[in-house]
């Protein structure tokens, strides 16, 4: 029996819904940043993974720091941002609410974005009280090259996670779909042209990714009652 066949060949899912939520919902918090879409995608297609696994989900926008000079200097960005301006910004309350949150955001030179940067520097009030240990995180990332940065954003983010005290539910190699999708091990990350295509279907594993990180928010949460 090949490794992959000892890891993949036995699924043990189980789709019971009523013994997995038999205590109070899971609450997902799917917050992203976006200049031109591709990681609106991503956490749409994550809110959705979420939801179908059982999981009450929002989808969350941190706030735009650019001024609105650089903004309309790209077409794409300012017609992104016009299409999302309703979207609601991300809060300290969301964070409080949630018990799983998934992130996704483009790299910028490798690392987060100063959008995605900030909203994490707010965070200082919920963690000195420890109202962020033992969230269930988990993230996603874009760059225009194959090799661009994806993995170094995701990892950027995680820096912030272990302080928070809190419970990385990366993907690894938990399903083959995870191979399709370009194998990044850390988060599903995704290469975007310069038309704003994304050049690996990825919907699978996004999907397949929040639907790991509200099991793995399950296991954590029945384990605290
Ligand atoms: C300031 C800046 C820095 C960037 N740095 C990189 C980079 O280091 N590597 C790369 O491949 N793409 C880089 N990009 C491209 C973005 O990652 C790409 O536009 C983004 O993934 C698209 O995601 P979005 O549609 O959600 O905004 C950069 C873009 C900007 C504006």
């Amino acid at each position: 029996m090949s490794i992959f066949s000892k890891l993949f060949g036995k699924k043990e899912e189980n789709n019971n819904k009523e013994e997995r939520f038999s205590m109070s919902e899971l609450n997902v918090a799917v917050i992203y940043y976006s200049s031109t879409g591709s990681n609106y995608q991503l956490a749409k297609w994550a809110k959705e993974g979420a939801e179908a696994a059982g999981a009450n989900a929002k989808l969350l926008k941190v706030q735009e720091l650019a001024p609105m000079g650089a903004i309309e200097s790209n077409p794409a960005w300012k017609e992104h941002y016009e299409a999302t301006k309703d979207v609601q910004e991300a809060s300290m309350d969301d964070l409080e609410w949630a018990d799983a949150v998934i992130f996704s955001m483009p790299t910028r030179f490798g690392n987060l974005p100063s959008q995605m940067k900030q909203f994490l520097d707010t965070t200082g009030g919920l963690w000195a009280n420890g109202k962020l240990v033992n969230k269930v995180v988990s993230g996603m990332s874009s760059a225009s090259n194959a090799h661009g940065g994806q993995e170094a954003t995701i990892l950027a983010l995680y820096n912030t996670m272990h302080h928070w005290g809190a419970i990385i539910a990366s993907p690894g190699y938990s399903d083959p779909v995870q191979f399709a999708a370009g194998g990044n091990p850390y988060g599903v990350s995704v290469t975007v042209g310069q038309d704003g295509v994304m050049q690996e279907n990825v919907e699978d594993a996004v999907k397949h990714q929040a639907k790991r990180t509200v099991d793995v928010a399950t296991w954590v949460k029945k384990g605290q009652e």
